[in-house]
């Protein structure tokens, strides 16, 4: 009888470990590679979430297309402070926050938003 109450606890525990566990693994950030490129990874995720409306012809700043979205971004004050993903302006914008959610009413992936964040860590490069 003592036994069985115990695999009931046992099984119960396992449980919630196993929740816990999930609900861990949906929040955590991924992981990303280290030397994040701005040129191969970065300009790629602005190619296909930003230029639509961030390039000249739709008058939407700062201009995001290739060769000019590096330019544009760094010397937007407060955007980007190179080192300092949490401090920077464009990390709480892309996490929908602040009054200025990018993309509007949507969100890039938290992959996407990881390798910006990694990308900004190491220095915001223009590599
Ligand atoms: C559907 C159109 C659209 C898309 C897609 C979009 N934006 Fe924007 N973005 C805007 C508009 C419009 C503004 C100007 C908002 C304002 O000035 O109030 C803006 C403003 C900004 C600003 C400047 C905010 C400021 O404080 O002045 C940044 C930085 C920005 N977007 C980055 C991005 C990035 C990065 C992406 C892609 C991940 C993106 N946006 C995708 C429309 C868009």
């Amino acid at each position: 009888m003592k036994k069985s109450r115990d695999v009931i606890v046992i099984a119960g525990l396992a449980f919630l470990l196993a929740r816990c566990v999930n609900d861990k693994t949906t929040e955590i950030t991924p992981t990303v590679k280290n030397n994040v490129s701005f040129q191969l990874d970065i300009q790629p995720i602005f190619n296909q979430e930003c230029i639509m409306c961030h390039r000249p012809m739709m008058g939407v700043a700062p201009d995001l297309t290739n060769g000019h979205a590096y330019e544009s971004l760094i010397n937007r004050e407060g955007s980007i402070m190179p080192g300092d993903s949490g401090g920077s302006e464009l990390m709480d914008m892309l996490h929908g926050g602040g009054d200025n959610p990018m993309p509007p009413g949507t969100k890039i992936s938290p992959m996407k938003i990881a390798l910006i964040a990694k990308w900004i860590d190491e220095g915001a490069k223009n590599n």
